[in-house]
Parts: C-alpha cells; structure tokens; sequence
C-alpha cells in the first residue's frame, strides 16, 4: 500500500537517570533530526542535543515536577494535571517524547484541546515521571483518554494499569462513562482487557448473582447447572456501567471474549459460575497498583 514507513530518527533518550532506547519514529524540528539521541530535562521535557545543554538547562530549570496541579498524591506516588493551553511547550514536548513509543498515533499539535495527567515517582531530589494518558477536555465520542504511555524502564510494574484506573476514577467523578480512543496498540489492548476483566470479574463475583436480576428467578435457576447463575444481560450491563464508568459496549465486548455472555431460551444472558470467574481472573494478570479515591483532589474540567 501508499503509506511509508518513517524510518526511525533518535536511537536513545536520557530522560533523568535513565537512558531509554527508543521504538518508533517521532515528527521532532528538523534540526534534531541529525541526532541520534536527544538529552531531555526530566522535568520541563525540553530536548537538547548535546549533554553539555542539558548540564547548563539543569542548572537554571527550576522546575522539580510537573507544570500543573497535583491532584493525587499517596505515599511516592503523584499525579499531576496538566493544562495543553496553559503549558503548551511541556505539552508539545510530552507529544514529541510519547510518539518515540507510539506505533500509529498521530500526534497532537492542538495540545490546547487536552489535559494531560502525569504519574511520578516522588523522592527528594523531585517528582520523576513515569507515564501519562492525555485527555480530550470535551469528547463527543466520550473518550476518557487519548494516549497512555508508561516509560519503558516503568513498563510491566503495574503502572499501566493505575493510569487506567485513575481514568475511569476521574470518568466517575465527572458522572460520566468512559472509552478509550481507538485504535488501542497490542499492548495498549491487553493492559485493557485485562483491566475491565478484572474489575467486571470482581463485581460478578462479590454479587453472587443477585445484581440486577429482573426476571423471574426461580424459573431460570431451574434450567441452570449447579453453581451456576443466570443473569439478565442488558441490565447487569447497564448496572455494571454506572459503577464502573466503563461504556457498555466494552464491557459487552469483554464479557464475550470471555465466552460468559450466552444465548438461552431466546435471552442473553450471562453465565457467571464462580469457578469461571475466578480461572479468567487469574489469566488477567495483577490487579497493579490500586488508586486510593480517597486521595484524589479534583474537580471536572469547566
Ligand atoms: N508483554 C506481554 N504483556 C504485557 C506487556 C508485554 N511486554 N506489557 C504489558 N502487558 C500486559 C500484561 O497483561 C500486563 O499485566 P500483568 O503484568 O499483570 O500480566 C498488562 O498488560 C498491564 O501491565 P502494566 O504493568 O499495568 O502496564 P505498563 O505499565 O507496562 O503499561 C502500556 C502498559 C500499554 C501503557 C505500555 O506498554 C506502553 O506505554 N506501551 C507503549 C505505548 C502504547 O502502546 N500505548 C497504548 C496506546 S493505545
Ligand atoms: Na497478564
């Protein structure tokens, strides 16, 4: 087909202790494009080209976090929220840094347009980065996040999942349901997949079967092996949606793709033996680490 391949411009990036290889092409000016590998203030996300730069750029950044509002912090962990229009550079800088580890996305020029919400590591010396999900301020298409990268020498630590989370936490608080943008890469889809299997499986599990059943019981249970519970389908998954602030169609999809969604006696319904469940939560990997909703100070973007 037309499309061509971008060959890959910056080999390697020093981003604060870390010297990170690079995956994919990314659109820098292109007067970095000479370079095989870019030097970036961890904290600004400037890029220079020679570490002479970036000694001289650290001794006059001021900047010990993010440029924006902590709006999370537990234990060493911090979220910060980023406004695209108020820190356009930081943002501009952050698009430029995700792409070199985004196969198909197209980058945001309109940084404006979004919010960006930055997870760090906290130690003495400053609040490190470790990833971030940018987010559309207003989504017709109710997306609650737009890209999501965790830094590679971060990847695989539960981190991915806590940016997920914290998207659906922040969904919940706008009282709203929410989806990724599409389309999702490989691992993008997997850390997906594996966090509504594990937050819809919990719920199913804890309920027992007695969430949102609306038909008559007792004739259903009748037709059902032992240990085996049979719910309604549309209204558990509208149910499941307003707790979770997961759209319906994902969970729709999810619940498929687990083969727990079957079709009897002219209904749709959904077949949740606790044996099951609990053989697919496994499969889904760990929980990561957990959002403490407790700690989250934020209101909706006006
Ligand atoms: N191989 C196999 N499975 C992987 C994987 C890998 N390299 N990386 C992640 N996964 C799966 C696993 O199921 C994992 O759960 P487990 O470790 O409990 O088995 C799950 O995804 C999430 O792991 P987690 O540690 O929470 O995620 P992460 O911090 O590694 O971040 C991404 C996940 C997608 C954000 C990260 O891989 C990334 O930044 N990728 C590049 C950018 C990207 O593709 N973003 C998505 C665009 S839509
Ligand atoms: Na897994």
């Amino acid at each position: 087909h037309e499309e061509f391949t971008k060959v890959k411009n910056i080999a390697t990036i020093e981003l604060g202790r870390y010297e990170i290889e690079t995956w994919y092409f990314s659109p820098f000016p292109p007067e970095y494009n000479d370079s095989l590998k870019l030097y970036f203030c961890e904290f600004c996300l400037n890029f220079m080209k020679r570490k002479e730069q970036l000694q001289r750029h650290m001794r006059k950044c001021d900047l010990k976090h993010p440029p924006g509002d902590e709006i999370y912090r537990s234990g060493t962990l911090s979220m910060f929220e980023v406004d695209g229009k108020k820190n356009k550079v930081y943002g501009q800088n952050l698009c430029y840094l995700a792409k070199l580890f985004l196969d198909h996305k197209t980058l945001y020029y309109d940084v404006d347009l979004f919010l960006f919400y930055v997870l760090c590591e906290c130690d003495d010396r400053g609040c490190h980065m470790v990833g971030y999900f940018s987010k559309e301020k207003h989504s017709e298409e109710s997306y609650n996040l737009a890209c999501i990268l965790t830094l590679p020498p971060y990847q695989r630590k539960g981190y991915g999942k806590f940016l997920i989370a914290f998207s659906y936490e922040l969904s919940k608080k706008e009282g709203k349901v929410g989806t990724p943008e599409r389309p999702l890469s490989d691992l993008g889809l997997l850390s997906y997949r594996g966090y509504w299997t594990r937050v819809l499986l919990d719920i199913l599990k804890k309920h027992k079967g007695n969430i949102s059943i609306k038909v008559s019981l007792p004739e259903y249970f009748k037709l059902l092996e032992p240990l085996q519970f049979l719910l309604w389908a549309t209204d558990l998954i509208w149910e499941l949606s307003d707790m979770t602030a997961i759209k319906a169609e994902d969970i729709l999809t999810t619940l498929q793709s687990l083969e727990l969604i079957q079709y009897r006696k002219g209904q749709h319904v959904i077949c949740a033996d606790p044996k099951v469940l609990d053989r697919h939560l496994k499969a889904a990997g760990r929980g990561g680490l957990e959002v403490d909703v407790s700690k989250l100070i934020w209101t909706p973007y006006k």
